[in-house]
């Protein structure tokens, strides 16, 4: 979603704030733009489209002097929320003086009643933005002091924000704040950073302050002071990043996507390794940070999730019934508290997030803590605030993830439930023998992984016959539903088919009525139990003209023959087997999109970490 990048130091403002909006391009979004303060003015540029576009333009229209001076600036890259992606709603915004500027990420939810409030003071307003409105309350407040007119602002606003500010009054200074929105600071030598994700400023440091909600800070080339929103100074230690360089390169792959997917053997080796216990056949786990004793009395899994994350936590409900024997539940993140859920000291809520950061499943975080119940949280970006605010969890240690599609922090989320799965069934009725049995299948992960990888190629030449079709349907069940579904959401976020993912005996109950000649049926139906009965729904689709992609297990031959073509994965455990599945179809998604020359890695729309309700 939107970025933030803030940069005060000795270099030239604009060319680090520009590499640092280009570090944040993944996350998606559909306009850029800078501020920087020269002599006693603020200037800006923006542009709606690509942060290549605003290179471009601030080079043509702005003096080598201005590009070349060393100092501040503040930059953004925004993801249309209130008005459409011009130039006029491109951050940065000014305030009614023009002296102060403002980056803001989050949603002014209070903006109307504080514009027309504005406005009958004589404001004018430029854009259709909530942040525009933030940027001329700031300067309302502003006597003379940015930090307290920053401060005095904020507590007039209703909703969430992650925010840089600065003033040619003040010039010397950047003030960031957050609620509910990452910001980090960057503390360099003899420079200091601002970003809302450690990508933006890693080549410039690893050393970083994460923001608490509710924290502001006042940001010089050397120093930060870290206050609450009542001026009282808190204490924020400084947090050491590790850096690799290599994640935000290509590697010699088209796409990141296609990158990534080839990643997940060697991701799924590193969110496996050292975590398997097979004398004991359990599996070591110390981040969930529970006694065998707690472990045993837990009543209840809740896992919140959206998304691809959300299908993780599907696949994460059969293991916890099946393997561990305790009752199990999946809720979108979005709607857990708001439904008021039932919760208790015997629950075990686990937060699934890759960002850390997506803000209906932080809330639904808060909601279990609020309401006394054990949580967790699984997520990819260390020091995230999901990460963070849990205090308990696993590490997916899937490595930084570019494409905006979702592939190597799912499988990766699978194979930690499944050891979470794992561990809480040993602590209660599963044996020795049969924990022994599933680590090592688990085991096997990365090379089934590998074994699906190394067909690229073949599924390449399938998915060409897929080109021209406007609806797919996915088909599983069981461990294989969740499956379906994730299925569906790859190939329709980045080739635009219009996809569904559906329990395979749904598909009757509705559904159906859309099949005609040669709809795709992509039919997940590797050999678990349950085979025979998706095999029989096949059967249903088949009699309706369907044209049936399977999913199947090597060397099921009875399987293939039900099926126009298939896509063969290693045979495995049940639910281990979800993993070579899924990487399957992240596959043929990637391919189909690829010849449908779509842009594969910022697919129109989407946002890599969705940071507002
Ligand atoms: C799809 C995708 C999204 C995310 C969802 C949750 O490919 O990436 O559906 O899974 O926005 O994001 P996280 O896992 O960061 O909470």
């Amino acid at each position: 979603m939107c970025g933030i990048v803030g940069y005060i130091g000795k270099a030239d403002a604009a060319s680090v704030l520009i590499s640092g909006l280009k570090r944040l391009e993944y996350r998606g979004y559909d306009s850029a733009g800078l501020a920087v303060i020269d002599g006693d003015d603020i200037v800006v540029s923006k542009t709606p489209g690509k942060v290549a576009a605003l290179r471009d333009r601030t080079r043509a229209e702005w003096s080598a002097d201005r590009l070349s001076r060393p100092g501040i600036g503040i930059a953004h890259t925004r993801w249309a929320t209130h008005g459409p992606p011009t130039e006029a709603n491109a951050h940065p915004h000014l305030d009614q003086s023009g002296d102060i500027a403002l980056v803001h990420n989050g949603i002014i939810e209070n903006y109307r009643p504080l514009r027309a409030r504005l406005e009958a003071k004589g404001h004018v307003f430029r854009s259709d933005t909530d942040t525009e409105v933030l940027a001329h309350l700031i300067g309302d407040c502003c006597k003379g002091d940015l930090f307290q007119a920053v401060c005095d602002a904020l507590h007039q606003v209703e909703g969430t924000f992650g925010i840089a500010v600065m003033s040619a009054r003040e010039p010397g200074k950047v003030i960031t704040a957050r609620r509910g929105s990452p910001i980090l600071i960057g503390v360099g030598d003899g420079e200091t950073l601002i970003a809302s994700d450690a990508s933006a400023i890693l080549s410039h440091t690893q050393r970083v302050i994460y923001l608490d909600d509710n924290d502001i800070a006042v940001v010089t080339a050397d120093s930060v002071d870290v206050r609450d929103l009542h001026n009282v100074p808190v204490t924020r230690e400084i947090a050491e990043l590790e850096f690799d360089g290599s994640a935000a390169e290509k590697g010699g792959f088209e796409h990141f996507m296609l990158k990534e997917i080839h990643e997940q053997p060697e991701c799924l080796a590193n969110a496996t390794r050292g975590r398997l216990d097979h004398d004991l056949g359990s599996s070591v786990l110390a981040g969930m940070g529970t006694s065998p004793r707690e472990l045993a009395e837990l009543e209840r899994v809740v896992m919140v999730g959206c998304g691809t994350s959300l299908h993780a936590a599907l696949v994460g409900e059969y293991a916890f019934e099946d393997i561990a024997d305790i009752h199990a539940e999946v809720h979108q993140a979005a709607e857990f508290r708001y439904r008021n859920p039932i919760l208790g000291s015997r629950d075990f809520v686990v937060a699934i997030s890759q960002s850390g950061e997506t803000a209906d499943t932080l809330a639904a975080v808060r909601e279990a803590r609020q309401k006394g119940a054990f949580v967790m949280s699984l997520c990819n970006v260390v020091g995230s605030t999901i990460a963070r605010e849990t205090g308990r969890g696993v590490y997916l240690h899937a490595g930084p993830e570019i494409s905006v599609a979702s592939t190597k922090a799912f499988t990766c989320q699978v194979a930690v439930l499944l050891m979470m799965a794992l561990k809480l069934g040993r602590g209660r009725r599963y044996s020795r023998e049969d924990g022994g049995r599933l680590a090592r299948e688990i085991a096997r992960i990365p090379e089934l992984a590998a074994e699906v990888v190394r067909q690229s190629e073949h599924i390449a030449a399938i998915a060409a016959g897929y080109l021209k079709d406007e609806h797919a349907f996915f088909i599983g069940r069981g461990p294989m539903y969740p499956v379906a579904l994730e299925g569906a959401l790859k190939l329709k976020e980045i080739s635009y088919i219009h996809a569904e993912g559906y329990h395979a005996a749904e598909l009757k109950h509705g559904p159906i009525a859309l099949l005609t000649q040669g709809t795709p049926v992509i039919a997940v139906a590797c050999d678990i139990p349950g085979k025979d009965k998706t095999l029989g729904n096949v059967e249903e689709c088949r009699a309706r003209g369907a044209r049936i992609l399977g999913i199947i297990t090597e060397g099921d031959d009875e399987a293939a023959e039900y099926m126009d073509e298939s896509i063969t994965v290693p045979r495995a455990h049940p639910l281990v087997a979800t993993i070579p599945a899924v990487v399957a179809l992240q596959l043929f998604a990637y391919h189909v999109a690829r010849l449908r020359g779509c842009e594969i890695d910022q697919p129109r729309n989407l946002a890599k970490s969705v940071t507002v309700e």
